[in-house]
């Protein structure tokens, strides 16, 4: 029957979060895929069996048809280049959710937006922490003011967390990216790791000087929100770790990560040392105006481990559609659910601040 969940890269470190949710909520129906079938099974069995395990390589060109056969939704937990075999999942009506953070596939996705439509599918992007959860909190911002001019998102990242290989490549393979963004509506070409800004994060984290991340967001919402600037920017637990990268950057040292041992031995680096906390915090900081006058909005996530709270928000919006019904398309995830929606469903460890200030 085509009533199953395939999350795809299914036993990684989000993945695993998205199937024992998902999982306990739909026992049977839910399968947890990736190349090695014995770690796949390894991770079912502490599911209860409610989750099944399934070898399957993306990029080979193996049971590909009858797996689909059987999927209503299809989750990606892994980084594509193209979209053949997203497309193979519209055209068959399977709904398709994916958590890259990668605006070079995300742009892809969208167009295949005619494609969704015509087969009566549904896809959401930007879906995750960031981008995902950032984008709502540009969405919930936006909704405090009459007109909104401008959104600097923040986010912060603890090194004490063991993050999964495929989110630790995606930042190094991002270290040295150039890229532009939208600044009062024009492009303005800007660096990873350079024009830092001081922002205040919540509860103990406090003042922290943020840097420049390619990250989807600032390509996507001056699109679906129509917001004239939007930034992102990065920073670690760690002042000293965030400064040394920035410093690094600015010296030109961080060019020895395009040599492939070095970008892979960093990798490793990142894989097995963990100095720091496991807390995370996303924050926004927004501008516009309100009754006529300028107006500042700020709101914030904290909480603790970020590929848990990835895919806690995948596995809330998988359930969302899973189990209801959504227009055809390709959507990002501002454009389909309200913050609301996933605030109220997030667990209550995970803490969601708002300030106002009037300039
Ligand atoms: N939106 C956000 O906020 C956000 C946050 C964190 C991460 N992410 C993204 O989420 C993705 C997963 O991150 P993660 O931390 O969970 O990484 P991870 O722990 O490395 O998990 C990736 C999983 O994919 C499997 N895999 C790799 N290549 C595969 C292939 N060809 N076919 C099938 N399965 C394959 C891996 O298992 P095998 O190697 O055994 O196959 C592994 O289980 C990354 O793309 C990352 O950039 C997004």
């Amino acid at each position: 029957m085509k009533d199953k969940i395939l999350v795809i890269g299914g036993y990684g470190k989000v993945g695993q979060v998205i199937c024992k949710d998902l999982g306990s909520k739909f026992p049977g129906k839910v399968i947890a895929a990736g190349r090695n079938f014995e770690k796949a099974e390894r991770f079912t069995q502490t599911t209860g069996e409610n989750v099944i395990p399934l070898e399957f390589d993306l990029f080979a060109n193996n049971a590909k048809n009858k797996i689909l056969k059987q999927a209503s939704i299809v989750v990606m937990c892994i980084d594509q280049s193209d979209t053949n075999f997203i497309k193979d999942c519209l055209i068959n009506g399977i709904h398709y959710i994916d958590i890259t953070a990668s605006y070079s596939i995300l742009s892809k996705i969208e167009a295949l937006n005619y494609t969704a439509k015509e087969s009566d599918a549904t896809a959401v992007v930007s879906v995750g922490l960031s981008p995902g959860l950032t984008n709502l909190l540009v969405q919930h911002s936006k909704s405090y003011f009459d007109t909104i001019d401008k959104a600097d998102i923040s986010l912060m990242l603890g090194l004490g967390e063991k993050h999964g290989k495929a989110g630790i490549e995606w930042m190094i393979d991002n270290i040295n990216a150039s890229f532009e963004v939208v600044e009062d509506s024009r492009k303005k070409k800007v660096k990873t790791f350079e024009d830092g800004r001081k922002t205040t994060f919540p509860d103990n984290i406090k003042d922290r000087t943020v840097y420049r991340f390619n990250f989807a967001e600032q390509h996507i919402l001056p699109k679906t929100l129509h917001i004239k600037s939007v930034s992102n920017r990065i920073c670690f637990d760690s002042r000293f770790v965030t400064a040394s990268f920035a410093l690094l950057k600015k010296l030109g040292i961080l060019n020895v990560l395009k040599v492939k041992l070095i970008r892979n031995a960093t990798v490793r680096i990142f894989e097995n040392v963990h100095l720091g906390s496991d807390l995370f915090s996303a924050k926004v900081e927004a501008s516009g105006k309100k009754d006529g006058k300028a107006t500042e909005f700020e709101c914030s996530v904290i909480g603790k481990n970020e590929s848990r709270i990835t895919g806690k928000v995948a596995a809330i919006l998988t359930e969302f559609m899973y189990t209801k019904e959504y227009p055809s398309g390709v959507y990002h995830i501002e454009q389909i659910v309200s913050c609301q929606d996933i605030i109220e469903q997030l667990p209550e460890d995970i803490k969601f601040y708002v300030n106002r200030k009037r300039t």
